[in-house]
């Protein structure tokens, strides 16, 4: 192993770096407007079960390979299958990963935004249309809007750019357990508000009409875009593993972390959604329009606001910094001299491919690819087709490539775990992946 590749130091250092790739946006974000506009309570179940019988073993598996060959996720498949055409499904994760980076650094910027709002008041007092209006004004203003993600993306690379573990095991760990009280506390008034116990209904109360072969295949994709899972980064994170840490009780602790944030998130948004006459479906603005309402139903909201924004920040940007790590450390490899030029190369062309989206719900809210609009096609095609893709080859690798002698000993777990985690690789991930997509691609 080459003295010059960045190693954590610790287990603990690995899980917050991991959990804070997977704890994101996906959870906060994309969770509960998915969920609003699939119906919640049959997707959530949908989510939890995609997650856990189908995000998670996938996700041992990426841990697995990248503790093993020690390698950033092309030159692992590189090392563990010579002369095999495996690494191809590492360079598709860099393509993925850097198309999911494109549009995750406008929603950074967003952030950026509702921070800049928060910090100079301009979030009190808002009527409901007032919350509304902001966030089409903002996302509709072409100039603030580069303006932000070109700083969100200059944060990213100017973190990357010094390597991963600097900075994240000591932010991680006031981070996550600040995140969890934040939204234990707005769960809290969210539930009190008059009227909430419709959100829960929503969110618990199944209406099965609503599962279908879609509302799956957005399950699955919601599943694999909020673990990372499915084009390398958890490859990249595990191959600064040192060999001796174990890692599946690390892959437990990030799934249900995961799960559980998304729930509360959800605990926060749909009480609210519908004690403050909301409507649960109104796409990627439901977070920036319900939050700041719930704040101001809080004594010190407008103070507390900019707290909440600054962690959110926090958790997007230890996500999208595992984003653009993939594809930095297949071009670095051993040659930590170059880090920094391919952190700001890498960064910058993303940053550019980025910009049709951030325009598309303005200047060019009338280009549509597929009958959706640029940032909502780059968002659909990598969370449901290429990740999918990605989690199916990294699921074949481990299952059939690999002896079970040698994944048994990786994972060292009890032996009927050890076979369930088997099934599931061999059997229900891939299985699920491909009838859920091509049913998909032919409805
Ligand atoms: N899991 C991140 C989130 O939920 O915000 C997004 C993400 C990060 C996806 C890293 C993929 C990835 F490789």
């Amino acid at each position: 192993m080459s003295s010059n590749r960045d190693q954590f130091t610790s287990k603990l250092g690995f899980i917050l770096a991991a959990a804070g790739s997977a704890i994101g946006l996906g959870a906060i974000w994309k969770f509960p407007y998915t969920a609003g506009t699939n119906g919640g309570s049959v997707f959530i179940l949908l989510f939890i079960l995609c997650t856990l019988l189908i995000g998670l073993p996938i996700l041992m598996s990426e841990f697995l390979i990248g503790r093993r060959a020690q390698a950033d996720a092309v030159s692992a498949f590189k090392k563990e299958a010579p002369n095999k055409p495996w690494f191809l499904a590492g360079w598709l994760g860099v393509l993925v990963s850097a198309l999911i980076l494109s549009f995750y650094g406008v929603v950074g910027g967003w952030i950026l935004s509702y921070l800049f709002r928060a910090v100079t008041f301009q979030l009190d007092g808002g009527t409901e249309e007032h919350y509304g209006a902001l966030f089409s004004d903002l996302i509709s203003n072409p100039v603030e809007v580069i303006f932000a993600q070109a700083l969100f993306m200059f944060i990213t690379i100017f973190i990357v750019q010094g390597g991963i573990k600097g900075g994240i095991e000591r932010a991680g760990k006031w981070m996550m357990p600040a995140l969890f009280i934040f939204f234990i506390l707005l769960a809290i008034r969210s539930l009190t508000l008059d009227g909430a116990i419709e959100g829960v209904k929503f969110m618990f109360v199944p209406d099965w009409s609503y599962f279908n072969m879609e509302t799956l295949l957005n399950a699955l994709g919601l599943a694999f875009f909020s673990l990372s899972v499915g084009v390398g980064a958890m490859i990249t994170y595990a191959s600064y593993l040192p060999k001796t840490e174990t890692i599946t009780s690390s892959a437990f602790n990030v799934a249900w972390m995961n799960i559980a944030i998304s729930i509360l998130a959800g605990l926060v948004i749909f009480p609210a959604v519908f004690a403050l006459g909301y409507s649960p479906a109104q796409g990627p603005g439901l977070v920036f329009i319900i939050l700041p309402a719930v704040f101001e139903q809080i004594p010190l909201g407008s103070v507390l606001v900019i707290v909440f924004f600054v962690l959110l920040l926090f958790a997007t940007l230890t996500s999208s910094m595992s984003l653009l790590e993939i594809t930095v450390s297949v071009f670095v490899k051993d040659n930590y001299a170059s880090r920094r030029k391919y952190a700001w190369i890498v960064g910058i062309v993303i940053f550019i491919a980025g910009i049709p989206s951030a325009l598309s719900f303005g200047h060019w809210s009338d280009v549509s690819i597929m009958g959706k609009s640029i940032f909502d096609f780059i968002d659909y095609m990598t969370a449901n087709v290429g990740m999918p893709l990605g989690a199916l080859a990294f699921s074949l690798f481990v299952a059939y490539y690999y002896k079970t002698s040698i994944t048994q000993n990786e994972l060292n777990l009890p032996t009927p775990m050890y076979w369930i985690w088997r099934v599931a690789v061999c059997f229900v991930a891939p299985i699920a992946i491909i009838i859920i997509s091509v049913y998909n691609l032919f409805a």
